[in-house]
């Protein structure tokens, strides 16, 4: 009787222990278990936050020669209200004269009620007005 009934309990601690060896023991830290069983292809989020972050793509600049052939030919083209030619040496000297800085102010806030403020580009940057000053100079040097 003894007999059997520690026999018993030896099969029964011998399965025990084989169940416990065969449950699986989930290996690793929870971040690495984590890890392991996230979807596979998940969003990673701080990609789409940049995204959202990310201002609307600035145009790049438009060229001097550009904006110039879109608002400023109109009257610097012709000498229109007594506009400094494009290309004309002898109106632009004097202007010239003034230095850069002054006639980009004067792009900027226009001149004398006759040359519009911006020369009309009201969406250009100072920097593509710049560029379109540079270009016009660049013409009657
Ligand atoms: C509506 C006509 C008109 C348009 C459009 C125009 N201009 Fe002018 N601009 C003038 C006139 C007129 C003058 C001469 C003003 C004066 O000296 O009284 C002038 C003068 C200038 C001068 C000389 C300023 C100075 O200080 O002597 C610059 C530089 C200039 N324009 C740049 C531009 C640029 C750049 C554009 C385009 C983005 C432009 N203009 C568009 C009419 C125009």
């Amino acid at each position: 009787m003894t007999f059997f009934r520690s026999a018993r309990l030896t099969i029964f601690a011998f399965a025990a222990l084989g169940l416990a060896a065969c449950a699986p023991e989930p290996q690793g830290t929870r971040t690495e278990i984590a890890q392991r069983i996230a979807p596979v292809g998940g969003v990673d989020s701080s990609a789409v936050e940049m995204v959202a972050a990310a201002p609307a793509a600035p145009a790049a600049p438009r060229s001097g020669e550009a904006v110039y052939s879109t608002y400023c030919v109109a009257c610097h083209m012709s000498g229109a209200a007594g506009a400094p030619k494009y290309g004309d040496a002898v109106a632009w000297a004097p202007r010239i004269a003034k230095g850069k800085d002054a006639l980009y102010e004067s792009t900027y806030n226009g001149l004398n009620g006759v040359m519009p403020a911006r020369g009309t580009c009201m969406d250009c940057s100072d920097e593509e007005l710049q560029a379109t000053v540079d270009y016009m100079v660049a013409a009657a040097e």
